[in-house]
């Protein structure tokens, strides 16, 4: 059987990865492609439709994206989401008009007729977000339904299966927006839905097994979910043959190493080995205060490493990274300044020499987890909170030191304790504390300190791409205040952040 394939042209809009988690939600497989790419390469991939998605351009702008016509003559059944509506307009003989009253949010629709909006209410509200609208169809388009301020916010070519909406149906916010996905997937495209974790992992197995035959492979394992799904992956396709290094940087949560050893040690196909380079990180690191050049000589002293070790086990051609499929979309369209440079333990770079095994590069990182319990593994280890590669050397402001980084560890560790204790854990995205390297006088018992300022972070996110700062209750805040200024000594004074991102980062540094 064909697997089914849906593409999405990426126009630069901020839900085509929600389009394509969306498309995948209904068993159909999806990618995204840039606006750029040339058609030919579009054909190549043998899409069994196509999506166009938003975009913040407006069709009439000089460097607008677009795409080639020809596209509308594969007899491809497409749909057009928001910008993607409007370039279909525009490019098939139609008009589009900016609008004096811009419509955002939710919106109420009136629909007509048309197997896009089968067995859904004459009316319900939508997520809009466009000052532009389509003011006159192309030809041989009908309407199919209007809003308030826009007359066209949905048309069709039935003939020529063209669709186009101008809300966005992937968003939560709009009512049976998922609905309106799988009547175009399945009542207008007429696919059957052939996609599940399940056969991308029996696939992933066969081809995984098909290309390493008997030789060795090797894995930087970091205990993060996806180095932990792809390697666990890797041992059911290749069993014995997989060696797993962890590189002990020195800059693990409290518990962290032994926790890893743990869960590894004792797994035989897992061949599992903890490499102790916490001397070299914390020797290079001396006197390092500015947080990109602790970033870059983390970076640096990782691979290096790596390669040195690597070295040990000879004739070894593969290397699995958890290379998951943001990191892929990500790194392939976006454009945007350089804020940080984000080390990825998973992540090393190509010159290694090794060819690369990364099975979960098509997967979301909702869909790892799925896998990984599907490989038997713990919800624990699937629901870890993210941890940054460089680890606590980028939660201690200023210089690393021993003494510094043991007293971030100690709080690190009620902060967990406590959020456990109030049955926070799988709530709060992402939640640890930062050594902030600003000194305040405090007092206990009846003597003056000058001890270190601690700051505690608490985000909820979807992706760590925006966030929002978690309101943590006050009574656990209170317990966590208190427990960090009593247990850890070096620590007399604790804040909260609460600030989103943008403007600020997850991290401080
Ligand atoms: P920022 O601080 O950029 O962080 O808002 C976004 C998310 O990425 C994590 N992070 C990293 N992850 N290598 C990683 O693998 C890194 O160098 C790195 N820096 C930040 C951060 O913990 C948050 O989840």
């Amino acid at each position: 059987m064909n697997l089914e394939k849906v593409i999405i042209i990426d126009f630069g809009g901020q839900y085509s990865q929600l389009i394509a988690r969306r498309v995948r939600e209904a068993n159909i497989y999806s990618e995204i492609l840039p606006y750029t790419l040339p058609i030919e390469e579009i054909i190549t991939k043998n899409p069994s439709a196509i999506i166009f998605s938003g975009g913040p351009s407006s069709v009439y702008e000089e460097d607008a994206p677009k795409i080639d016509t020809k596209i509308f003559q594969l007899n491809i059944p497409i749909l057009g989401i928001c910008y993607g509506a409007q370039l279909i307009a525009k490019l098939l003989g139609g008009n589009v008009k900016k609008s004096d009253i811009r419509e955002y949010g939710k919106v109420r629709i009136n629909i007509k007729n048309s197997s896009i909006f089968e067995n859904l209410p004459d009316r319900f509200n939508v997520w809009m977000s466009h000052t532009d609208f389509v003011n006159i169809l192309p030809p041989d388009f009908i309407n199919t339904s209007f809003t308030d301020a826009c007359p066209n916010s949905s048309f069709e070519n039935i003939e020529k299966k063209i669709y186009a909406v101008q809300f966005h149906p992937e968003v939560y916010h709009t009512e049976y927006g998922f609905e309106i996905i799988k009547n175009f997937l399945y009542k207008i495209a007429k696919l059957s839905g052939n996609w599940s974790i399940d056969s991308y992992l029996q696939q992933q197995i066969k081809s995984i097994k098909e290309e390493v035959k008997d030789e060795k492979v090797i894995c930087a394992l970091s205990g993060g979910v996806d180095s932990t799904v792809a390697a666990n992956l890797v041992a059911k396709a290749i069993g014995k043959n997989l060696i797993c290094l962890f590189v002990d940087h020195g800059l693990l949560r409290k518990g962290e190493k032994e926790e890893v050893e743990k869960n590894f040690s004792n797994r035989e196909d897992l061949n599992f080995f903890v490499v102790d380079a916490k001397n070299e990180f914390l020797k290079k690191l001396k006197g390092v205060s500015d947080p990109e050049k602790k970033r870059k000589i983390i970076g640096k002293i990782f691979i290096e490493t790596f390669t040195k070790e690597a070295k040990k086990y000879k004739g070894i051609n593969y290397l699995v990274q958890g290379t998951i499929y943001p990191d892929i979309v990500e790194s392939g369209t976006n454009t945007s300044a350089s804020i940080k440079s984000h080390h990825n333990v998973g992540g090393l770079p190509k010159k290694l020499n090794f060819k690369l095994i990364e099975p979960l590069k098509y997967l979301f990182k909702d869909e790892v987890r799925i896998l990984g319990k599907k490989l038997g593994l713990s919800d624990e280890s699937v629901n870890r909170q993210p941890f940054p590669g460089p680890g606590l050397a980028i939660r201690v402001i200023g210089e690393i030191t021993e003494t510094r980084l043991n007293i971030l560890k100690e709080t690190d560790f009620i902060l967990r304790d406590e959020i456990k204790k109030a049955n926070l854990e799988g709530k709060i995205w992402q939640y640890f504390t930062v050594l902030t390297g600003i000194k305040t006088v405090g007092v206990m018992g009846d003597n003056r300190t000058y001890n270190e300022l601690l700051a505690i972070r608490a985000v909820e996110s979807v992706d760590g791409m925006t966030a929002d700062w978690y309101k943590i209750p006050y009574e656990v805040l209170e317990k966590i205040s208190n427990r960090i200024v009593n247990e850890v000594s070096g620590i007399n004074r604790v804040v909260y952040d609460i600030t989103s991102k943008p403007p600020s980062t997850i991290e401080w540094e």
